[in-house]
């Protein structure tokens, strides 16, 4: 596996995968490599004939007092876990590679961007779909893979593609799960051993209010139940808990398919995310 930090050595690195006709998907990530990552490493060797992995954590999709000095950074690790899943080529260029001196254009995300997280973190989106589309641009692939654990990230992505015509596939892995139901996260790794038992309670809310909606409970009284039960269950605060529109995450007082749930919650100082089907 090259690993390359320099877009040249990179744009001849992913010419050279493409010969003769050959496909490359590409996997954004932040690094901090757990399963969920691989299992979009995985289904991107299904779907193509080279894999493109990217580590970058991008400094414009954290807020100022959010964790991007503490986000946690092991390369060697990472790197030996991508080698094992056969992955061509590991794009990990440093910030002044992504942002050069003078950097002044960014994308801007419109309504998919303004509720769930993107209210809770302000100008996340923007940050997340410019370093994407930067590396769309930067490595060219024919399909990009994410995963639907950050539904509304997949959301916004999959309506950037087609807005700005990118031109590639977007794909959405499903969720890896813990053996408690908790979504794998690189943040899980701020928890103590107390608040990861806890956490459990949060997926485990979830998919209750997924099964009452599905089953014709109300609406708004199941989403106020999940938000205790979260709350019950050890968690600090709940920043939303909503059912929404799959596609448009217009949010749903009554139970409309394609349905979502969505989910946020701070448990000490760490905020998880989570959804769940409906139906
Ligand atoms: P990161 O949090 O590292 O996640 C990289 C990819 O892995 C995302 O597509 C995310 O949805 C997926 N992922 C994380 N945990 C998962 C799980 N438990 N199951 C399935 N997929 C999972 O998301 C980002 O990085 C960044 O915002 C990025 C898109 C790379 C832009 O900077």
């Amino acid at each position: 596996m090259q690993i390359i930090r320099d877009i040249a050595t990179l744009h001849r690195a992913v010419s050279a995968l493409k010969q003769g006709g050959k496909s490359v998907a590409l996997v954004p990530t932040m690094g901090a490599l757990h399963e969920g990552h691989l299992s979009l490493v995985r289904m991107a060797r299904r779907v193509a004939d080279h894999v493109v992995v990217s580590i970058f954590v991008n400094p414009t999709q954290f807020g100022p007092n959010e964790d991007f000095a503490a986000y946690p950074r092991d390369e060697a690790r990472d790197a030996a876990l991508l080698v094992e899943e056969q992955t061509a080529l590991l794009w990990a260029p440093d910030v002044a590679a992504m942002y050069p001196q003078g950097h002044s254009t960014h994308i801007e995300v419109a309504e998919l961007g303004a509720d769930y997280c993107g209210a809770a973190r302000p100008g996340h989106f923007d940050g997340v779909a410019t370093v994407v589309a930067k590396l769309f641009n930067q490595v060219r692939p024919d399909m990009a893979i994410f995963g639907e654990k950050d539904w509304q990230q997949l959301a916004i992505i999959r309506r950037m593609a087609r807005d700005l015509d990118f031109g590639l596939d977007i794909l959405g892995a499903p969720i890896a799960r813990g053996a408690d139901g908790l979504a794998l996260s690189s943040r899980n790794a701020y928890l103590t051993d107390e608040q990861r038992a806890a956490a459990a309670a949060f997926p485990r809310a979830l998919k209750a209010a997924a099964g009452s909606i599905a089953g014709g409970s109300d609406v708004g009284e199941t989403l106020a139940e999940a938000e205790a039960a979260i709350l019950a269950g050890g968690f600090d605060r709940v920043d939303y808990v909503a059912l929404a529109d799959a596609n448009s995450l217009e949010r749903l007082t009554q139970l409309r398919q394609p349905a979502r749930l969505l989910a946020a919650a701070r448990i000490g100082a760490t905020r998880l995310i989570d959804n769940w089907p409906v139906g």
